[in-house]
């Protein structure tokens, strides 16, 4: 069967996909984030998996302000980077998985969470920089990630948006299904967006560090506190795009210390914790967490 064995989080901020394509990581103001990374690039090539299952949102670039579903799951064979106002960013089409796509949307569909089948979507920052930032920048006459990868898109621009709780629980659901599949593969689960950022206003520029780090603890030690955290908590502390880490709280769910019946014998270990600020107008956090080996 298919198994979960690690969750990845990361921040995600368009700015950091533009100093990678131009070759700025070792300038002074970029160089102490991409040291956070070395790490966890070395990390996933020494547990490469099969599929990554990655939670991003999408910024108005695949669904304009016509059409906004809350969780919407790519089933398509490849999704193309998306032009966001400077073409498309020069980095590898990502390639699907849509045999387990496929069988995640059934299964969570069938256990009450309605998710959007999308057969064709582009990929906007919100996915591709994150795997920047694990991957690095993919080289070679034909360049490629090293992995299928299964997007999955959460409303968190337009309001309502789900509940920390609703992620979490649906967490549940992907690692459910995950389990179901009759196949032996690798797969991660990464959670994207957030810290603290406030895009707009007043407060415009807004950094929380003690609020990102009390949280960062609680998603480790206590998720279920962390997905307890109300909307209202994250605009007032996290700032307004602080809410995009309601989207760690899914990938946070699939791990088997949030499933029913778990023991101490269950708890992840922490791999690796990172926090900077700043990346453009955002505070950037970085865990990974791996289950126990079975
Ligand atoms: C920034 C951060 C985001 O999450 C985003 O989607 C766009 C911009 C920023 O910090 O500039
Ligand atoms: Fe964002």
């Amino acid at each position: 069967m298919a198994r979960i064995t690690a969750s990845v989080y990361t921040s995600h901020v368009p700015a950091i996909g533009a100093a990678i394509d131009l070759g700025k990581t070792h300038e002074p103001y970029w160089q102490p984030l991409f040291k956070g990374y070395e790490f966890s690039k070395q990390w996933l090539k020494d547990n490469p998996p099969d599929v990554i299952f990655l939670v991003y949102n999408d910024h108005a670039t695949a669904f304009s302000l016509e059409m906004i579903p809350t969780f919407a799951i790519g089933c398509a064979a490849q999704f193309q980077p998306a032009d966001e106002g400077w073409g498309p960013r020069p980095v590898p089409v990502v390639q699907g998985h849509p045999e387990l796509a496929a069988h995640i949307t059934q299964s969570v569909i069938q256990d009450d969470f309605d998710l959007t089948i999308v057969n064709k979507m582009d990929v906007d920052h919100g996915l591709t920089v994150p795997l920047s930032l694990m991957c690095g920048q993919p080289e070679g006459p034909e360049p490629a990630w090293p992995c299928p990868v299964i997007p999955f898109a959460v409303n968190v621009v337009q309001y309502p948006v789900p509940s920390g709780r609703r992620c979490y629980e649906l967490g549940k659901a992907i690692r459910k299904a995950v389990e179901s599949f009759d196949e032996n593969l690798n797969v991660q689960i990464w959670g994207t967006g957030g810290m603290t950022h406030q895009l707009q206003g007043p407060r415009a520029g807004l950094i929380n560090r003690e609020w990102d780090n009390a949280w960062l603890d609680k998603l480790i030690a206590d998720p279920a506190a962390a997905a307890a955290t109300p909307h209202i908590d994250y605009v007032r502390e996290a700032g307004s795009e602080g809410i995009e880490l309601v989207m760690w709280l899914i990938a946070r769910g699939a791990m088997d210390d949030a499933q029913a019946g778990a023991t101490a014998a269950d708890t992840p270990t922490v791999r690796h914790r990172f926090y900077h600020v700043p990346a453009s107008n955002t505070a950037v956090g970085h865990l990974i967490l791996e289950n126990p080996q079975p």
